[in-house]
């Protein structure tokens, strides 16, 4: 049987990196996935390389996940495709760096914006599908910066924690509501996506700026896109029935030095 056997999952920033990843992972674990991006092109060319090998399992639409108005209609056209929905992944998300110093306002407010409002306004718009399809999970891609601070990521460090304190606030409301909703937190250190590549390319590019860039992770490498979506097919399926308000991290060991 596949893990993910009946589940209806939308997953956003999905055109490319780990919302990609996830796609084609949860699609091959029984999956109906609805994948949302501004990346109109890339997001259906996604689903039609999910719907070659795993036919019929996957939908897509363009969304800007700060759009308040869009998320209802969004999320009416994934149930609708999908016959409900049951699992949501909080996935897309924009690197910001600047130190208190340094930063603009303006760029603080575009990263709180797409990083943490954007889980607000989702998660409270797919509440009902959800309740209409437990088990269900929320699931929200935080980062290891959610946990550890650079002096240079002020924006992003204060989004991604935010974003774990948010996931246990949705939780808590849920089990003590006595749905069976979970809701969880996942940290990734550095891992092999695009997000990463403006900071390689300071580090002097290639081998050079990677090794620059793994120095302080344990285990000297990067993580790849397929270690983050085992833990998110784990979260979103009946083996974790029991597992929320907690924070998963996929570090190589970084968050405890
Ligand atoms: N790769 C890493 O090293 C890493 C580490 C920790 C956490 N993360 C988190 O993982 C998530 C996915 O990142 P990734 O590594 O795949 O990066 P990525 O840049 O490859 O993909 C992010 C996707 O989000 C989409 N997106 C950006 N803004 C959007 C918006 N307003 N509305 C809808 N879609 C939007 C982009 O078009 C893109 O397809 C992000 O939340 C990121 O913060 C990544």
């Amino acid at each position: 049987m596949a893990r993910l056997q009946g589940k209806k999952i939308v997953i956003t920033g999905a055109a490319q990196g780990l919302g990609e990843c996830f796609a084609h992972m949860m699609a091959a674990e029984g999956a109906k996935v609805f994948l949302t991006d501004i990346q109109e092109e890339k997001v259906r060319a996604v689903a039609d390389a999910v719907n070659k090998t795993h036919p019929g399992l996957a939908g897509a639409t363009v969304h800007d996940v700060c759009d308040e108005a869009a998320w209802k209609s969004v999320l009416a056209e994934a149930a609708s495709a999908m016959g409900g929905i049951s699992v949501l992944v909080n996935n897309a998300g924009i690197a910001s760096m600047g130190s208190i110093e340094a930063e603009s306002f303006e760029n603080y407010r575009r990263c709180m914006s797409i990083d943490l409002d954007s889980v607000f306004l989702g998660s409270q718009a797919a509440m009902p599908y959800l309740k209409d399809n437990q088990p269900g999970a929320i699931i929200n891609i935080s980062s290891v910066a959610g946990l550890i601070a650079d002096g240079n990521l002020l924006a992003y460090n204060t989004a991604k924690a935010g974003l774990a304190m948010m996931s246990k606030s949705i939780a808590i409301h849920c089990a003590r509501s006595r749905y069976q909703i979970t809701c969880n937190s996942v940290h990734p250190v550095f891992t092999r996506t695009p997000i990463i590549d403006p900071i390689l390319a300071m580090g002097g590019g290639g081998d050079e700026g990677e090794q620059k860039l793994v120095r302080q992770i344990p285990m000297k490498r990067l993580g790849e896109p397929e270690e983050v979506g085992h833990m998110v097919i784990y979260l979103a399926s009946d083996e974790a029935k029991f597992v929320t308000a907690s924070e998963f991290v996929i570090d190589g060991g970084i968050s405890a030095v």
